[in-house]
Order: structure tokens, then sequence, then C-alpha cells
């Protein structure tokens, strides 16, 4: 079902590596919206070519960029309004990886170098895009900005390392450049914070499935999927949340309200045999 609700507006899609993604299912959504849009992607995840079927589907064309190089994202952010024939409306930074994730390193015990990558990446990377953006008046007013963000960034989840951090950042960047771009030209800049999704990224986690079960058995809506979470941002870059900015708002079925569940109590977990308070 389509409702025209990104008729007449561009953008650029960050972050589609396959079909698993969640910028692949919000791509698919914003071309069914009627949306004109660039999709962008490192050369790594160019030469892996999956992006190209995603092109072919939605009418759009890929430009790599490295969302660390504020190079690439001016280069970027300047071909893509001249293949669109304009000014932008909406950006998706759905962009977030660690090295120290990645490798398996204990949270105790970082690799310093790793950490700053993991910030620059997935935090300090939307402030990237944001600069130049407003640098060079990229964006039309009321155009949406939308990152994605995960509860970790407020609550200790043990294996998410130092995401955690990542996402705290990226969140504080939503509010002080949400609050800047808004001053300076009505544009809107916010965070969906999603359940833990089936993805590359999310399944790089250590224990993913303990996650991705908890949290079904938490919420009272379920988790939501990389497809819902996609007709969320539609929702996000149409006019309809037009005086919506600087929030970052929890996709996640309930989760983020809940203490404990009966479906909880009932099947997930018992206490094992070494446990303290038995
Ligand atoms: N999967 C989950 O459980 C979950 C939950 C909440 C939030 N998120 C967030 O959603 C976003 C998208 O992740 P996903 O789950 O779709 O996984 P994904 O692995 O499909 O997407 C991550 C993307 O980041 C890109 N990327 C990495 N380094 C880059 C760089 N230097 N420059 C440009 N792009 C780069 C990757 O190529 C990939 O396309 C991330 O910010 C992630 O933290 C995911």
């Amino acid at each position: 079902m389509s409702f025209n609700l990104l008729k007449n507006k561009r953008g650029i899609i960050f972050g589609a590596l396959d079909e698993n993604s969640i910028a692949w299912q919000v791509a698919i959504k914003a071309h069914e919206e009627k949306g004109s849009f660039i999709l962008s992607n490192t050369d790594m995840a160019l030469r892996k070519g999956e992006i190209f079927h995603l092109a072919e589907l939605t009418n759009a064309k890929v430009i790599a960029a490295d969302v660390t190089s504020v190079d690439d994202i001016e280069s970027l952010l300047i071909e893509s309004m001249n293949e669109l024939g304009g000014k932008l409306d909406f950006i998706l930074h759905s962009v977030g990886m660690s090295p120290n994730v990645r490798k398996n390193i204990h949270y105790t015990e970082l690799n310093y170098d790793y950490f700053h990558r993991t910030l620059d990446i997935s935090a300090m990377s939307l402030h990237k895009v944001l600069a130049v953006a407003k640098k060079i008046d990229a964006l039309n007013e009321y155009a949406s900005v939308v990152t994605l963000s995960y509860i970790g960034a407020q609550r200790q989840f043990s294996s998410y390392s130092d995401m955690s951090q990542a996402k705290a950042m990226l969140e504080s960047i939503v509010r002080s450049f949400g609050y800047h771009y808004g001053r300076h030209k009505k544009v809107r800049v916010n965070s969906i914070s999603q359940s833990p999704t089936q993805t590359t990224a999310g399944k790089g986690v250590g224990g993913f499935d303990s996650f991705y079960a908890y949290s079904r058995c938490m919420s009272p809506l379920g988790n939501a999927t990389a497809e819902e979470c996609a007709e969320f941002c539609m929702l996000m870059f149409s006019d309809y949340s037009r005086k919506v900015t600087m929030q970052n708002i929890f996709h996640d079925g309930g989760f983020s309200n809940m203490g404990i569940s009966d479906e909880l109590i009932g099947n997930c977990f018992t206490c094992s045999d070494d446990c303290d308070e038995k």
C-alpha cells in the first residue's frame, strides 16, 4: 500500500548492505512512497555488489562514500543534488560498526584505536553529514534526517560494548545539531531506537539470539522488524511529522517501558544451580 508520502521528495539512504539491512527496507518503502534518492555505502560494501540489485529495484543511483570522510560526504551531497535535480528533503543515516565488537574484544580491555573508530563511524559521522549539509546548504526547509539507535545508549547490555557509548553520543548529536539546524533552517533531526533486528550489524553483537529472544519476551507488541522500522521512517520523512525534532523515539514494541513480563516469568529463564540467590 502506498500513500505517496515522499512524492517530490529527494534524499540519500546510507547503509544498505544486503536485504536484511534496515536501510534496504527503507529504500524499498521510500521507492513505493514515490521518493527519489541516492544509495550510499563504502567501497567495500559496493564490492559486495548486492546494493546494485537494490538500485535496480528502486531506480536509484549508487554513490560510494565513507561516512568518516568529510570530503567523501561533500562530494556525495553535491553529486546527489545534481543527480536528483535539487536540494534534499530526507537523509537516512543507518550506519554503525565497532571493530572491538567485531574482534570480540572484552569491554574492560578495549583497543582505544578501535574505540575511536567505533565513535567516528557510528556517531561522529552523523555530525559530519549534518555539518557538510549545513555548510553547502544541501537541505530544504523541514527536511528530515533520521538515524538509528539502540536502547544500549541508556541501559547496560553486557555484550553491546563500546557501541553503547557510540549510541549515547549519537543521540546527543541528534539533540545538539537538531537545535542548531532547526533554528537555522527548520531542518529536523531524530533518532529511532529500534528493536534487535536480524541484520549483519545486529548479528555481529555477541549473544544476539539471546538479546532478540529476551526482547521479544519483554515487548507486549513483540520485536519491531526492519520492514516495520522502514514504515516508521516513512512517517518521519513525511510532512506528517514536521514538528518532530531532537527526539529519540523508541520503535521497540514497548520494550523500553517494561520491567518484567508474564512471558519472561513463564517461559524464558530460570535460576541456574550456582546462583547465589537460590
Ligand atoms: N540490527 C539491530 O539489531 C539494530 C538495532 C538497533 C539499531 N541498529 C542500528 O541500525 C543501523 C543499521 O544497521 P543494520 O542493523 O541495518 O545492519 P547493517 O550491517 O545492514 O548496516 C550497517 C551499515 O553500516 C555501513 N557502514 C559501516 N561502516 C561504514 C562507513 N565507514 N561508511 C559508510 N557506511 C558504513 C555498512 O556497510 C552497513 O551497510 C546501525 O546504526 C545499527 O547500529 C541496529
